[in-house]
């Protein structure tokens, strides 16, 4: 076949230079035959659209075309000509094909309307399926909206370790890291493992959070984010939590509770309006297909304005659901730590928008956390968003050096680990605050999915890491 440089279906699918010949590549969607022609739906990944090929059985002998079954991988030369048939405004009258990659009934993905639980189960090859093709290219999309977002803003992307010896959540779902001989573990004499001669010198686990050491960026160069892996060994199995995850951490030095919020509302809306903006296409289809109220809910988002109320209004409002009739699994009280049906109780039936709720007990938030005058409450930040629950958790940071010493002291967190962390209130200290955002939750609201192993290409939940 003669040689002509390939052109991505994306591009081709946009030209109007009919008669020109072309090249493409990609997988082979559906194949529909007639007496005279057969019909190739050629996708190549590059878009959610297929670029059709008319075969003119006239100019290829049957034996040659066998090999052209779903999911064959393909080189195809022809001819671009406009269509009135495929959908699209130009097609592919084929001159000559090769097939690059047989594909045999074997083939998982066969026809199409397949289970999430069938497709979960096929994760090596959901990417060439319409659906985890939309999700995966938003999920690119969305990135670079995040580093547009905070590169234009001045902030800088500071790359913080993913193995750490700090708990920065304090919850103590850590996975360890460690290359000690499992089978035989050196041991002192009260049973406890002894990690002096393991590869770091000490206890190492998987970061939680990039946190901590986005603080020490934060009080260097004013305000940074991180964006990378986070694990959490939470024994969650929710459509909501992964064990592996992606969080975009902001940082911010000189920053006060309101500016916070402001900063969380401004930059969902930035990536929501951004999906918005470039994903059209996916978007399109992800609302035909998943679900019939996604492009609206995510205009509605852009349009509205979060609602901020104190963690304390908000257990009032839950209790007042409750003495009208409402059912929770779980009980409201003061106190309590919100359970997502409480969450989307406030966002989707109570102020029917997003709800940024802050000054939470400081029992159940993390030992960082900005303490209030009443003793009781910290500068917490949830953002909390309709079918999702918490999509950030954020905080205007404890800067009191005697304050969050105490807070660590009471808490019984090994303040010896800590001491690089301490030394940011020791040495000029300065208020600061910044949030976390699951990068995994904004996707699941932009694709409207509705379970988490869907919106990242392997994920990894208990019990399953295959892939
Ligand atoms: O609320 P979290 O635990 O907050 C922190 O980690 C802070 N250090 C953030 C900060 O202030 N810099 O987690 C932040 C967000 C949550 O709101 C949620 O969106 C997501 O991370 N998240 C998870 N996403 C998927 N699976 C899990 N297991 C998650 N745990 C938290
Ligand atoms: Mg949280």
């Amino acid at each position: 076949m003669e040689k002509i440089s390939r052109t991505k279906i994306v591009d081709l699918l946009k030209r109007e230079d009919f008669g020109t010949m072309v090249n493409v590549k990609g997988w082979v969607r559906t194949r529909r035959d007639s007496k005279q022609v057969n019909f190739i739906a050629l996708n190549d990944g590059s878009t959610i659209n297929n670029v059709q090929i008319v075969v003119d059985l006239a100019a290829f002998d049957e034996a040659s075309l066998k090999e052209i079954t779903t999911g064959a991988c393909l080189s195809v030369n022809g001819v671009l000509v406009a269509s009135v048939g495929s959908g699209q405004k130009a097609e592919i009258q084929a001159r000559g094909i090769e097939v690059l990659g047989t594909c045999d009934s074997t083939y998982p993905l066969q026809k199409k309307g397949h289970s999430m639980e069938f497709l979960r189960e096929v994760a090596h090859l959901r990417p060439r399926t319409n659906t985890f093709g939309a999700v995966f290219r938003m999920r690119h999309h969305m990135a670079i909206a995040i580093h547009s977002f905070f590169h234009q803003k001045g902030f800088f992307y500071f790359h913080t370790p993913i193995i750490t010896a700090s708990d920065c959540e304090g919850a103590g779902e850590m996975f360890q890291v460690t290359t000690k001989n499992l089978y035989n573990l050196k041991k002192d004499e009260n049973g406890s493992i002894i990690y002096d001669d393991d590869f770091f010198g000490k206890q190492t686990s998987l970061t939680v959070s990039g946190q901590l050491e986005g603080e020490l960026g934060a009080t260097g160069l004013g305000a940074i984010y991180t964006f990378g892996p986070t694990f959490r060994a939470e024994n969650s199995n929710t459509p909501r939590h992964l064990a592996e995850f992606w969080m975009i951490e902001p940082e911010i030095a000189f920053m006060d509770m309101t500016e916070l919020m402001d900063l969380e509302e401004e930059f969902i809306k930035y990536c929501v309006k951004w999906a918005l903006d470039n994903c059209k296409d996916d978007l399109e289809f992800l609302n035909k297909m998943v679900d019939k109220e996604l492009i609206t809910r995510l205009q509605k988002v852009v349009d509205t304005e979060f609602m901020r109320l104190p963690y304390t209004e908000g257990i009032r409002i839950l209790e007042e659901a409750v003495k009208g009739g409402h059912k929770f699994e779980y009980p409201v009280y003061w106190g309590c730590d919100l359970a997502s049906e409480h969450e989307r109780y406030l966002v989707e039936v109570h102020f029917k928008r997003p709800v940024i709720l802050t000054d939470y007990p400081k029992e159940i938030k993390a030992f960082y956390m900005k303490q209030n005058e009443d003793g009781r409450t910290v500068q917490g930040t949830d953002v909390l968003f309709p079918q999702i629950g918490e999509i950030i958790g954020g905080s205007v940071r404890e800067e009191s050096y005697e304050k969050l010493t105490k807070r660590i002291d009471e808490l019984n967190i090994p303040m010896k680990d800590m001491w690089w962390y301490l030394d940011t209130r020791r040495y000029g200290s300065c208020p600061h605050a910044g949030f976390g955002l699951g990068f995994e939750r904004l996707l699941l609201f932009v694709t409207g999915m509705t379970n988490i192993r869907d919106v990242i290409p392997f994920p990894r939940t208990p019990r399953n890491a295959e892939f």
